[in-house]
Parts: structure tokens; sequence; C-alpha cells
């Protein structure tokens, strides 16, 4: 009865990992994923991490028994808290709702279901470019999907007179999904007055904003400055979501843990916007796993792990950029033709390194290097030992 179900293709930044562990070349390099790497190209589990997982398989008065619907509560307060800040009006005046998520993609899948059911626009504009999964999550939930520009080529940097034309143009009321920081997969955020003109820009028009928070502290080191455009938005009182997702800040990505927050004008309709979240989250996985909610909760509850852990952040914030400085000087020693300043100017995880469809796979050819089709390469895969490789790369792919 299968029998004509075509094959699908691989996703265009997971099926770069299958690729990668199919090659058998020693020099091979995976730069496709976001995903952060020891200099020894190691994963990274967080000592703070062990030490609350240690915490809690001690603790014999512990459960796995089944969350509530929305997951730990405890974890959401906190989750609120650290995207938010911890003296937010909106949370001391219980206008949010946070329910746990499936990381970053689960969270922005409930908060997409909720406004395809309970929102009077259903069209939501991405930036162009955005992560390959957005488009994806929002359609499949049954919003319409349109694009704002967002990057431009030219100067590699941020398209602000397009992205306020787009917006502007856009129909009352539709919603609008903004990378928090580190804007995925371009490395390029607006600057906070032009955060403040996008707000402005925004609230004229009644556009919802839908924040995607998956590099907290990843960007700059600084849990609270990459915090700072939800918080412009937050602060002038008007509704938003954020979703927040723990893979990347705190090295969870298979736990699976994140947050959807839904900031409303009353503490009514807060609780209103809650309890229909339950019902699109009970059919869909009834209620989310325990671990990973627990690990973040025993992290941002205590003091001097909350510490440890921004000690091990930024150290992880400042390795990538150490990388981008390095890949940086080894095509300025090449030689290798062109302006290569972006890969110091831009933030967060990725370069987008403005290498073409055939210069990406020549590398992967040639180089055994595999980064996804659009030239973006994770920082955070690369090491001192690496980055020779990768600058030859580079020079060869442009000067062939
Ligand atoms: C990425 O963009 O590489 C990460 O966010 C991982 C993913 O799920 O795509």
């Amino acid at each position: 009865v299968f029998a004509n179900v075509v094959r699908a293709p691989e996703d265009p930044i997971l099926g770069v990992t299958v690729a990668y562990n199919k090659d058998t070349s020693p020099i091979k390099l995976n730069l496709g994923v976001g995903a952060y790497r020891t200099e020894e190209g190691k994963p990274l589990i967080l000592n703070v991490v062990r030490r609350a997982e240690q915490m809690l398989v001690n603790d014999q008065s512990r459960v796995k028994e089944y969350l509530p619907i929305i997951g730990l509560a405890d974890f959401n307060k906190l989750s609120a808290k650290l995207i938010f800040g911890a003296d937010s009006p909106a949370i001391q005046e219980n206008r949010v709702t946070t329910v746990q998520g499936l990381s970053g993609t689960g969270s922005l899948r409930v908060g997409a279901e909720f406004l395809a059911k309970h929102y009077h626009q259903r069209t939501i504009y991405i930036p162009q470019p955005t992560w390959g999964n957005h488009p994806k999550i929002f359609t499949i939930a049954g919003l319409s999907v349109k694009t704002y520009r967002y990057y431009d080529p030219s100067t590699r940097g941020l398209h602000f007179q397009g992205l306020l034309e787009d917006l502007g143009s856009a129909p009352t009321g539709a919603i609008v999904l903004l990378h928090a920081c580190a804007h995925n997969p371009t490395g390029v955020d607006p600057t906070l007055e032009q955060w403040e003109q996008i707000r402005k820009l925004m609230r004229s028009k009644g556009l919802l904003p839908f924040f995607d928070s998956a590099y907290q502290g990843f960007a700059s080191g600084s849990l609270d400055a990459d915090a700072q455009a939800v918080r412009i938005f937050v602060a002038d009182g008007g509704e938003c979501l954020a979703a927040q997702s723990y893979a990347k800040n705190m090295g969870l990505y298979g736990e699976r843990v994140g947050a959807l927050s839904i900031v409303c004008r009353t503490a009514d309709v807060a609780s209103k916007v809650e309890s229909q979240l339950k019902l699109v989250i009970r059919p869909m996985y009834s209620n989310p796993p325990i671990h990973g909610a627990s690990i973040v909760a025993t992290i941002l509850k205590d003091r001097d792990m909350f510490h440890e852990w921004t000690i091990e952040l930024k150290a992880m914030a400042d390795r990538i950029i150490t990388m981008r400085q390095k890949l940086f000087d080894a095509l300025s020693s090449r030689g290798t033709p062109g302006d290569w300043s972006h890969i110091i100017k831009q933030i967060g995880m990725f370069t987008f390194t403005g290498l073409n469809t055939e210069q990406v796979a020549f590398m992967t050819k040639e180089y055994h290097i595999y980064m996804t089709s659009d030239g973006r390469i994770s920082m955070a895969g690369l090491s001192s030992k690496t980055v020779p490789h990768l600058a030859d790369a580079i020079h060869a792919a442009v000067t062939r």
C-alpha cells in the first residue's frame, strides 16, 4: 500500500551530517549543523550541566511521573525571567503565559498552531533568508508564509530599507518572525536603534512580533544583551510571542528543551491563552519530557550554578569569536581575493560566507568540508587546528 510513496530529499541542514557521516576521509570537517565543538572537535557537556544531572540523580525524592501539559512550573517561570528580565512588568503583572516546549522548533510549532486557531491574521512574514525550518513549521501549522527583505548580499549586511518597506506594506495585524539575536543563517542583526525603529513601525501597524530566541548568551556572551530586542518590544506593553531554546546556550541539543511565552495585555487574557495552549499540546505530544527541563531549572534557580553557567557560556561565545578572527587572518595571509571582513563582523554561531552552491560543492568534494549549500558555515565546528584546512579550501574555491 505504500509502494507509491515518493522518496523525500534529506533535510538541507541535518542532511549535511548524514553525508558527513558517510565520508571516510580522515580530514573531513562538519561545519553544517549549528552544534558547538571544543578545540578538540568534540561535543561539549557543560560542567554545570553535569553537576545538575548529578544532583538530580542523587535526589531520592525525584520521580518520573508525567509533567503537567504545560511542563515544569519552575522551569517555565525561570525561562520567562531569563528572556524578559527578572524585573519585567509583564511578568510581575502576570500577563505572560509560558509553556515548556520541545526546544526551539517545538515551541515555535505550538505558537504557530495557537495563532492559526485563535488569531485573526493568518499571514506570517519571515526574513529572507531565514532558518530553513521556519517556513515549514509555519506552513504546516496552517499559516500563510510571506518574506520580508533582510539581508543585502552586496553589503553582506542588513537590508534595513528593504525591511522597513516590506513590513510597512504588510497587512495590518500580520505576524512577523524576528530572530532575537544572532540571525541564522546570516549572523547579521539590527542595531538597538534599528530595533527601536522596527518596533515603532510594527506597533503602528499592529504587526504581531514572534521572536525566535535560539542563541541567548551565544551572540555576545551576555544573556541580557542578547535579549535586548525582545525586551524593547515587551517594554511597550504590547503583545508578543517568544520561543526559547536551550539547545545551544546550555548544550542540551538532544534533550529538546525550550519554552514558548505569550505576552498578553492582561492577566485574565494570559490565563485564557494558556488554557488554549493546553488544547494544542495535549493531542500533539501530551506533555513534555522531564529531564532536560529539570536540568535547566536546577541551574537557573541556584545563584552559584547560574553564575557558573554564564562563565561557561561566555567561554563558548569567546571561542567562536576567536575562530572568526583566525579564519579572517588565515584568508588574509593567503591573499584570498575579496573582502572577508564580514567573517569578523557577523555574530553568533554562523558565518554567511557568500560562497555559492558550486563553490560549496567543490569544497565538499575536494576538501571534505561539509556545510549548507547556501554558504553558511558553523564557526562553532571550527578549531585552531582546522582553520588552515578551511582557509585552503575557501582560497581554492574562489580562485578556481
Ligand atoms: C542549525 O541551524 O544548524 C541548527 O539550528 C540546527 C537545526 O536544527 O537546524
